[in-house]
């Protein structure tokens, strides 16, 4: 059931109208399964291109292509039921003109069948997002902490802190004005979020932004503590599920070696008994 007492999926426009009500509830999904975990619990469910660190060990979410997003995508569409998908462009797909945009925007569309796209920047982006919008292609914008502007940036550090604060407000409004359904705001002061969300018409969902944002969202792998020692101030882990898999894999392998496993109970008989005839995994009958 989703927050608006039906199970037809979520629209831009049902978020938009989210704006100061209740916070939107989004996360980070990249595979089927972790999507059918998510989808009843969220408004939003993002394909980021935070999936190039997070799935592919990469240093960074500037080496994510077109086609790790796609093929990402199409898997996370096969477990979203009620939940609004949107597919992060990565670096380098988008910034040139509008006309690029939009021919890379409709194919992540066309071949993944999300409803949105995510793109990063402020004034900047604001003629792309408009030239997006008019064109059929809702978009999340991002702005404080843009990842793919890291070699620029110089760092992961908060963002908005001293003379950039009126920059970022800036950007914000912009992308808003420009008609950006929601505008993602990472890792920015809370005066500043609290600022911002006041001032645009927009929902700002935050990252590190502080309760003050119309939404919350986090990367599924960092809050589940999936992710290797990532352990930034504004994750705050729901589980330990890296530390739960290392000490069922290190059972695995000292029963293996002490010959415990496979028991009894998951050896075939030479005869099926009738306890014995559940379907394997590739189908085959025991
Ligand atoms: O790529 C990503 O996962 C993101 C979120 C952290 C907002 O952009």
């Amino acid at each position: 059931m989703s927050a608006y007492g039906d199970t037809r999926a979520i629209t831009p426009p049902d978020i938009r109208s989210r704006k100061g009500g209740t916070p939107l509830v989004c996360l980070t999904a990249y595979t089927t399964p972790v999507a059918r975990l998510v989808d009843p619990h969220c408004d939003v469910v993002l394909v980021g291109d935070s999936v190039g660190m997070v799935l592919h060990g990469l240093p960074s979410t500037l080496g994510v292509t077109l086609e790790m997003m796609i093929t990402h995508g199409q898997a996370v569409r096969r477990g979203i039921k009620q939940a609004l998908m949107v597919v992060d462009l990565p670096f380098g797909s988008y910034e040139e003109s509008p006309e690029q945009a939009f021919r890379n925007a409709a194919r992540v569309m066309a071949e993944t069948g999300c409803t949105a796209v995510k793109l990063e920047g402020g004034e900047a982006m604001a003629e792309t997002i408009g030239f997006l919008a008019a064109r059929g292609v809702p978009v999340m914008a991002h702005v404080g902490l843009t990842p793919q502007a890291i070699n620029t940036i110089g760092g992961y550090r908060v963002q908005g802190r001293g003379g950039d604060a009126e920059r970022i407000r800036r950007d914000a409004i912009a992308v808003g004005e420009a008609g950006a359904f929601a505008v993602v705001l990472e890792k920015v002061p809370e005066a500043l979020a609290r600022r911002i969300t006041k001032e645009v018409a927009t929902p700002t969902i935050g990252i590190g932004a502080s309760a003050a944002c119309d939404g919350q969202i986090l990367v599924v792998d960092d809050m589940l503590g999936l992710f290797g020692d990532f352990r930034p101030k504004f994750v705050k882990r729901y589980a330990e599920l890296r530390e739960a898999a290392a000490a069922a894999i290190a059972s695995y392998a000292r029963e293996v070696k002490e010959r415990q496993f496979p028991a009894a109970e998951h050896v075939f008989a030479d005869a099926p008994k009738p306890a014995d005839t559940d379907a394997t995994k590739s189908g085959e009958a025991a």
